[in-house]
């Protein structure tokens, strides 16, 4: 039994309920509590936090309804996952929902942060989001075409959507028809296809790391097995890559090649040439997400791995949901015909097809020129945001620290001095209203490490100076109680 008991804050807006799941939330999250671990009795963390029973029930089944945990007969709450989750329970997901829970490392702020500056989500910001010109678009088809747009359409996705898609300027270097692209409810469904259509439970999957938190969960519900490839400051590992192919049958490298989630950075054009070259003699795939791909607010267009990619083998995920909206869950995915083939077919067997309504909407909205008018304002409007977050770093953060200089997208990956433990020092900041990721999310390898994401998307340059401001007195403040721990006793 974990005599694991939650601090409360009487003066925070947060109802107790919440404060006292959140408590268990993070600890699970955290690995605090491991799988097997029983919660405290409701009695017990009743009379320890003066609350009613009800209070702390009703705690513990919100934490259940999420499959953190389940309430079992006669042994009290038990944390899930691993063996002690085995058939006894009264009530328990399937062993891979819960290990896809716990392997996407989530960071939860500490109880009532509240929020000045957002630096967390790489999400639009919603003063910038050009809805009005999408309402037209809307009610457009809808007044022209309505009842030909709510009825089913095709799995791979609206034709006229496909057709805007492949024409567009961004999508010319890889050659594009529309039959070569399947509209899908997001990038995240386009990984997923990906990775139905060329792996079978128990591959290995090559994957530059540190990487998006959402692909680690996805890789345990397809049971794989994860083969981390290094990157750094100068791109991937070359060297690592050639040892991972040769060595371990890997059946699909995952990639970012373009404002990479989590550090902002891209790969140059000589590197992805190496890539591709390396690749040259295998039959590996390759799924490239690139998910920001239009978000460039400096340097010169790269040529996407696809178009480099001789052999054909390499998939292409895009999004709407950086560009534009996330709400209307549409991305894209493009590839050979050979290979959408099955993914055609894996979207049909999982959820039909996306919606012809949105589809219809986002192509009047594409060919009308009104993502082009967006996205020239948001890409000055990062660029201007990515400058202040320049310079507030190199004026505010300690020395020793280094972070990159993305050409594109919301996120910037910031270093700090060895023995900065990025947790800390996202908690640090959180309690001072300055919301960011620590480093460690985005590596399953790593316990910790001294790396932030920060994602610019929805603060103001002004906020971000503010913002970064903070996260430096924070760093140096650690650094300092880390400096005076080291000191001998007698002194
Ligand atoms: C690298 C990466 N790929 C895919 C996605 C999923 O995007 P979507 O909202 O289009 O599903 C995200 C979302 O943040 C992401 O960061």
């Amino acid at each position: 039994l974990a005599l694991d008991f939650p601090r409360l804050e009487p003066a925070s807006d947060q109802p107790l309920v919440e404060q006292i799941a959140g408590h268990y939330r993070a600890a699970i999250q955290r690995g605090r509590l491991r799988p097997g671990d029983r919660l405290p009795t409701i009695r017990s963390v009743a009379a320890r936090l003066n609350v009613t029973r009800t209070t702390v029930q009703e705690a513990y089944r919100r934490l259940s309804e999420t499959g953190l945990v389940a309430a079992t007969v006669g042994r009290g709450t038990m944390v899930l996952g691993g063996e002690a989750s085995g058939p006894d329970s009264v009530f328990s997901p399937s062993a891979l929902a819960v290990q896809s829970h716990q392997s996407t490392a989530l960071y939860t702020p500490p109880l009532g942060t509240e929020v000045r500056v957002p630096l967390a989500e790489l999400m639009p910001d919603q003063v910038l989001l050009p809805v009005e010109e999408f309402r037209v678009s809307i009610e457009r088809v809808l007044r022209e075409r309505g009842a030909e747009l709510l009825v089913y359409g095709t799995p791979a996705g609206h034709p006229e959507l496909r057709r805007v898609l492949a024409e567009r300027r961004e999508c010319a270097d890889l050659a594009c028809t529309p039959d070569e692209i399947l509209i899908t409810n997001g990038a995240q469904q386009g990984l997923d296809l990906v990775l139905r259509a060329f792996t079978s439970a128990g591959d290995a999957v090559a994957v530059a790391v540190p990487t998006y938190h959402q692909l680690l969960g996805l890789l345990h519900a397809h049971r794989l097995e994860l083969v981390p490839v290094q990157t750094g400051p100068d791109g991937i590992d070359l060297e690592d890559l050639a040892r991972v192919v040769a060595r371990v049958p890997v059946r699909l490298l995952c990639l970012m090649p373009t404002f990479h989630n989590p550090t902002g950075r891209s790969i140059d054009r000589a590197q992805r040439e190496e890539i591709m070259e390396l690749l040259a003699s295998t039959e590996i795939p390759v799924l490239e997400d690139e998910f920001q791909r239009e978000l460039r607010f400096a340097g010169e267009p790269l040529p996407s791995l696809r178009a480099l990619d001789r052999r054909g083998l390499t998939v292409t995920v895009r999004t709407f949901s950086k560009g534009l909206f996330p709400g209307v869950r549409t991305g894209w995915v493009q590839a050979s015909l050979e290979l959408l083939a099955p993914m055609i077919a894996l979207k049909r067997a999982t959820d039909l097809e996306s919606s012809p309504l949105l589809q219809a909407a986002l192509a009047d909205f594409v060919s009308g020129g009104a993502l082009d008018r967006h996205l020239a304002s948001l890409r000055a409007e990062l660029a201007g945001r990515h400058r202040a977050a320049q310079e507030a770093l190199a004026q505010h953060m300690p020395a020793g620290s280094t972070w990159s200089r993305p050409e594109g997208g919301f996120a910037l990956w910031y270093e700090g001095p060895p023995g900065l433990d990025g947790d800390r020092l996202a908690d640090a900041a959180a309690a001072r209203g300055v919301l960011v990721i620590p480093g460690r999310v985005f590596d399953p390898a790593v316990r910790s490490n001294p790396c932030l994401r920060l994602s610019l998307s929805r603060a103001t340059p002004a906020q971000i100076r503010e913002a970064i401001a903070v996260l430096g007195s924070c760093a140096d403040q650690l650094l300092r109680r880390q400096d005076q721990s080291w000191r001998p006793s007698f002194l």
